[in-house]
């Protein structure tokens, strides 16, 4: 399993997710997206709004792993991608999440498929209904084959990863003009390598404004997914 997070709101992170799944499905081979922040299907221009991830996980022993092909969104290019849902993270219960991780890597592992990649959002404002909880999100960190920091070279988020104990096994890295931190300084602060330099390219905001993503992903984001 793969998992995108960040400890800043809007520094690429769900971009940065669907571009993974989308160049790890290039070749064919299907990818199951997870939701746990919410704009995953906005930014893969599909209709998430229905039953998700939050509402398995709120739900008792009686609904099975089978339901989650239900609650899946096929979206074009390859992905299906499990939405968010519609119920808060407080009724989730932690075992079910990671039961529902198990589930969807051991059946990716049995068909052939790829590893399911997670975008998990923002851990470190806190807002309650965003993100999950750390009790839910920690075992998930700590079992992933990649957990993926997604960053800027910006002073206030590299303040706040050192304020935090969570570390990544990589780093994205979307780079802006202008900057005054590089790739270096966020290696130093952050204790792990930068393996993906995401351009900020104004034909990837424009693909996510129109929903387009998943259809027409731009040169620039799938190099810079694909190099690591
Ligand atoms: N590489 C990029 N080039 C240009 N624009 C980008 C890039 N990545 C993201 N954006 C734009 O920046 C905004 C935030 O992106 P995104 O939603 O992926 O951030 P996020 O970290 O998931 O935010 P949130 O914390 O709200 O979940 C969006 O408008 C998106 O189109
Ligand atoms: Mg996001």
């Amino acid at each position: 399993m793969e998992i995108c997070w960040s400890v800043k709101g809007g520094q690429g992170t769900t971009v940065v997710a669907a571009a993974m799944a989308l160049a790890a499905a290039g070749d064919g081979v299907p990818v199951t997206v997870v939701d746990l922040a919410g704009d995953l299907p906005a930014v893969l221009g599909v209709d998430g709004s229905g039953p998700g991830v939050t509402d398995w996980c709120a739900a008792g022993q009686g609904v099975g792993v089978e339901a989650l092909d239900r609650l899946a969104v096929e979206v074009p290019g390859g992905l299906r991608v499990l939405p968010r849902g519609t119920t808060r993270w407080s009724a989730a219960e932690p075992t079910r999440m990671a039961a529902l991780v198990d589930d969807l890597v051991a059946r990716s592992a049995s068909t052939g498929h790829r590893t399911p990649v997670v975008d998990a959002g923002d851990l470190f404002t806190g807002r309650p209904e965003a993100g999950p909880p750390g009790d839910l999100i920690d075992p998930l960190l700590e079992a992933a084959d990649r957990s993926v920091l997604v960053t800027r070279a910006c002073y206030l988020g590299l303040r706040r990863i050192s304020r935090q104990d969570r570390r990544p096994s990589e780093v994205a890295l979307v780079v802006e003009p202008g900057r005054a931190l590089d790739r270096h300084d966020v290696e130093a602060v952050v204790g792990a390598p930068v393996t993906m330099r995401i351009p900020v390219d104004p034909a990837v905001a424009r693909s996510v404004d129109a929903g387009l993503l998943a259809r027409r992903i731009p040169r620039s984001l799938l190099r810079a997914v694909g190099s690591a």
